[in-house]
């Protein structure tokens, strides 16, 4: 579970394990962004933000336009993105939910709200696109799955690893909540800003 949560906050795989759909390794830059505290999670917010030049998002017509996107995360495994483009929406929702605990199913959900005329035609594109860019983080949650068989610790350090190092603290917070402590801090800071490649 934590594995899979793991690539759901990771802002930083998304131009090398996903090359080509949501962003492009070839101009990876630097990027920051401001996060918020949520109840049990956090958020990030952009607006006036330029869309990366790959296929998915060339169907939001996105080019020279403006978007405002959000990335919501909170527990036990819910990462809800959006995404707006002038009067086009589109969102995505993916549930981490741990059978097992060796063995965890995600759901994904992805919302439009154009492109009626094409729907069989757009369908089958965001079920390949999703079922293809599923299978690329498989591939490396089996990798990181055989590292930890070796090794199990692992080194969260960077700043891009904030998040994974959050979803940790959360964890706890809501455990020591539900045993019923008082004057528990939230781990996530209100407002912080990160920067990572991407
Ligand atoms: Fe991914």
């Amino acid at each position: 579970m934590d594995f899979v949560v793991d690539s759901l906050v990771d802002p930083a795989h998304v131009p090398f394990v996903h090359n080509r759909f949501f962003r492009q390794k070839r101009v990876a830059k630097p990027k920051e962004k401001e996060f918020t505290r949520l109840p049990l999670g956090f958020r990030t917010v952009s607006e006036h933000t330029q869309l990366p030049n790959t296929f998915v998002f060339r169907i939001f017509g996105a080019g020279a336009k403006e978007a405002t996107t959000s990335v919501d995360f909170f527990l036990p495994g819910i990462h809800l993105e959006t995404l707006q483009v002038g009067q086009r929406f589109g969102s995505i929702m993916l549930i981490a939910t741990p059978l097992t605990s060796e063995i965890t199913r995600l759901d994904i959900t992805v919302g439009w709200n154009f492109l009626q005329w094409s729907a069989p035609f757009s369908k089958v594109l965001v079920r390949l696109t999703a079922r293809t860019t599923l299978g690329q983080d498989r591939a490396i949650l089996e990798l990181q799955e055989q590292g930890n068989r070796q090794t199990s610790t692992m080194n969260v350090g960077l700043e891009m690893d904030t998040l994974a190092v959050w979803y940790r603290r959360l964890k706890k917070y809501y455990l020591n909540q539900q045993a019923g402590l008082s004057n528990l801090e939230h781990p996530v800071p209100e407002r912080t800003t990160l920067r990572w490649v991407t």
